[in-house]
């Protein structure tokens, strides 16, 4: 049976109650912490920086799956690894070297991602996926949660599933925006292994069995 990956977005938590959420998560059949950093420049809004990453990965105590969402990361590969980031991602939109990127981040020992916004063809990544870890489709244009699924990203993750077999890598496929009970079976079906989740679940009357739920439906 697949066991598909389930990882709440912090984004959508409540902030007053960091360590409330942080906590339900942590007990939760959650299995990492997707953590969204945006800077204002690469995507249209700002979420939160080191301080509050520092305070989250103090009591989390599963995978802290990091998502930059920032312009040139090279610069803060040492900072999120200091921080605790056990996987790293990048946007493929934000890399001018991104194969050197890859390796910077493998090199302080985390896993290393590559995200794609929307409208970038995964056939880019043809030459560089056996060094990729992880794969994270975004199914929204990143900079906000809370925002609709789009449809196309079933046949982007299906092309990615069918690059990642033929060029023999063991890279993971991660679905990031708009993920619900309504399209996450489909999502694992086309070749999904981890489904970000942020809105759904804190919006939800009781997040911690809408994680079991999703962790259920998912188990093809
Ligand atoms: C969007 C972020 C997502 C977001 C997902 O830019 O990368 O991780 O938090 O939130 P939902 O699940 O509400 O679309
Ligand atoms: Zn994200």
């Amino acid at each position: 049976m697949k066991n598909t990956l389930i990882a709440p977005s912090v984004l959508a938590a409540d902030f007053a109650n960091l360590q409330r959420d942080i906590e339900m998560i942590n007990t939760s059949e959650a299995d990492w912490f997707h953590i969204d950093i945006m800077d204002g420049v690469f995507v249209p809004n700002i979420s939160f920086g080191m301080p509050v990453l520092q305070a989250i990965t103090k009591h989390a105590k599963k995978t802290i799956d990091v998502h930059l969402m920032i312009v040139d990361p090279d610069r803060y590969i040492k900072t999120f690894a200091a921080l605790g980031a056990n996987i790293l991602t990048v946007h493929y939109e934000a890399c001018t070297h991104l194969h050197r990127t890859l390796q910077a981040i493998k090199a302080e020992g985390m896993k290393a991602g590559v995200a794609l916004n929307p409208h970038t063809n995964v056939s880019l990544l043809e030459d560089v996926i056996k060094d990729i870890d992880l794969v994270c489709v975004m199914s929204v244009n990143p900079g906000f949660g809370g925002q609709s699924y789009i449809e196309n990203t079933y046949s982007k993750v299906e092309k990615l599933k069918e690059l990642i077999i033929r060029k023999g890598a063991s890279t993971l496929i991660e679905i990031d925006g708009g993920v619900t009970d309504k399209n996450a079976k489909q999502l694992v079906q086309a070749g999904a292994d981890v489904l970000v989740a942020g809105s759904y679940v804190f919006g939800a009357q009781n997040p911690t069995q809408t994680i079991a739920d999703l962790k259920k439906t998912t188990a093809l």
